[in-house]
């Protein structure tokens, strides 16, 4: 039987989450967190929350602790996400990068991509808006910390439903559709896929690599980190942005209280320079 989360618990929890993962779980999260232990309890071998929570305090694998991980965290996502980021991209980015980087050359990461539809439709909307983009070198670098999330990126296949409402063309080009007709799915084109590379990586641990880069997508994440942890975070990606990078966070989330050297362009889009 999955029994209740005590206050203790849910104290230990947090605490872990907060030390590894930067996830800042307060006291409202608490009902949550129960259901979603209970949950996986239940559907487990483990007899109870405490059971569960006892073998995470031995010696977890880290595949026990992504698992943890994955019931701690959220990976709601969906493609073209936010539509006003990528008519700013469009309209102003893009133009501004034709002009400025003769060598035709675009680095973009999406950190905290989930499932990546958010790194996709990067690659779509690039290939759609931004000119002679068959000419460009673009890569795109996908992280997010959950296996179960980047296992999905790197396969690009999701169901039907993530795909209504998304414009008939975007489907029939960039998209097969896999499996039969009641079931069927639908992958992103191999040349799309090849464009976007997929890693596991944790925000809060040494990153590999060096930048820089031209854009930076950093959505619907901060709003689990403290301030602490969210400033420290927009400042190391700041510095791996080239001098007119831009940073991209999401629609309900600032960077106000933070004095990170990035100017807002629209809201939730900053650029990093001077003017
Ligand atoms: C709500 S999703 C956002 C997905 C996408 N950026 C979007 O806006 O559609 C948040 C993602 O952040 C990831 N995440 C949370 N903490 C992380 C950390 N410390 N390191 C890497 N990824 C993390 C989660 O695994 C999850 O996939």
């Amino acid at each position: 039987m999955a029994a209740t989360l005590t206050s203790k618990q849910f104290k230990d929890i947090a605490e872990v989450a907060r030390a590894k993962w930067g996830l800042n779980l307060t006291e409202g999260k608490s009902v949550l967190v129960q259901n979603r232990l209970s949950k996986f309890v239940l559907r487990s071998d483990y007899e109870s929350i405490d059971a569960y929570l006892k073998h995470l305090h031995g010696k977890p694998t880290e595949d026990d602790l992504l698992l943890f991980f994955d019931l701690l965290s959220t990976n709601t996502t969906s493609f073209f996400r936010e539509m006003n980021h990528f008519k700013h991209l469009q309209n102003v980015v893009y133009p501004r990068m034709v002009e400025s980087r003769k060598n035709r050359r675009l680095r973009v990461w999406s950190a905290a991509c989930s499932s990546g539809a958010e790194p996709y439709t990067l690659a779509i909307h690039m290939l759609e808006t931004l000119k002679d983009a068959s000419r460009w070198d673009v890569r795109i670098l996908a992280t997010d910390l959950s296996k179960k999330s980047i296992d999905l990126a790197r396969a690009g296949v999701y169901p039907a439903k993530m795909l209504e409402g998304q414009p008939t063309n975007i489907v029939r080009n960039y998209f097969e559709k896999i499996g039969a007709a009641e079931d069927a799915q639908y992958q992103v084109r191999a040349d799309i896929r090849s464009m976007v590379s997929v890693q596991q990586m944790n925000l809060m641990d040494r990153w590999p690599m060096k930048g820089p880069f031209d854009i930076i997508f950093l959505r619907n994440v901060m709003i689990y980190f403290d301030l602490d942890i969210r400033t420290r975070l927009v400042t190391r990606m700041r510095d791996l942005l080239t001098p007119d990078g831009v940073f991209v966070i999401g629609s309900a989330e600032t960077l106000s209280g933070m004095d990170v050297g990035l100017r807002s362009e629209i809201p939730s889009v900053y650029v990093k320079g001077d003017e």
